[in-house]
């Protein structure tokens, strides 16, 4: 990686609100083919448990199955920065057992990464959703996922966990609601 000097790294681990201002908000079908480019951006599917890319028919499907779901099982948050532009994407799936609980996933466009706005996306996300405990799981390899989720707050839980295949455990639990 192109390792940023290590005052930087710091200052975006210890400083959820600096840098360029970033905007969350809900996801809409308007959101799509943004979605969907995040989705098969071969980083994002090689970080994922499903490595094959998704086909647009298909992920349109998901999407709009998705938001009209009454029970909301899927919280899809869009990232966008002071100009509007989209730049990434936060997502939580709630635990069918426990609707306290949630696993979150993220992405961020390419160029956009390693900049600190991974973190402060995970930072904003967990103080907007609904969820007061989130977990995140994490294939082993992706040191930059596990990072920027340290850097928001999350601690690991546990060792490598075997299915579907090796990943880590990070956890939150949100201080306030
Ligand atoms: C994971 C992801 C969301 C992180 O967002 P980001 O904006 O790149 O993350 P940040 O810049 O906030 O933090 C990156 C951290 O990883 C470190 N890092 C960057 N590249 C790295 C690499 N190749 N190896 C190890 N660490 C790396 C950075 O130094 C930084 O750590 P620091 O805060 O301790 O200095 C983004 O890279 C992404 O979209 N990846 C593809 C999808 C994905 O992997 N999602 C997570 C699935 S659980």
């Amino acid at each position: 990686m192109g390792a940023r000097p290590r005052a930087k790294r710091q200052g975006a681990r210890h400083a959820s609100a600096q840098g360029p201002t970033l905007r969350l908000r809900l996801a809409t079908l308007d959101d799509a083919r943004f979605l969907h480019r995040l989705r098969n951006d071969p980083v994002t599917r090689a970080s994922s448990f499903h490595t094959e890319p998704i086909p647009y028919r298909e992920h349109v499907a998901w999407l709009a199955k998705r938001l009209a779901d009454p029970e909301k099982r899927v919280r899809l948050y869009v990232a966008m920065d002071g100009n509007g532009a989209l730049l990434g994407q936060v997502r939580f799936d709630k635990d069918p057992k426990d609707p306290t609980r949630a696993e979150i996933s993220i992405a961020v466009l390419p160029r956009f990464r390693d900049k600190g706005l991974g973190s402060r996306l995970l930072c904003l996300a967990v103080r907007r959703c609904p969820f007061d405990r989130i977990l995140a799981r994490i294939r082993i390899g992706n040191e930059r996922s596990v990072r920027a989720f340290s850097g928001a707050g999350f601690a690991r839980s546990g060792g490598i966990r075997k299915t579907p295949s090796p990943h880590l455990v990070l956890l939150c639990r949100r201080k306030t609601r």
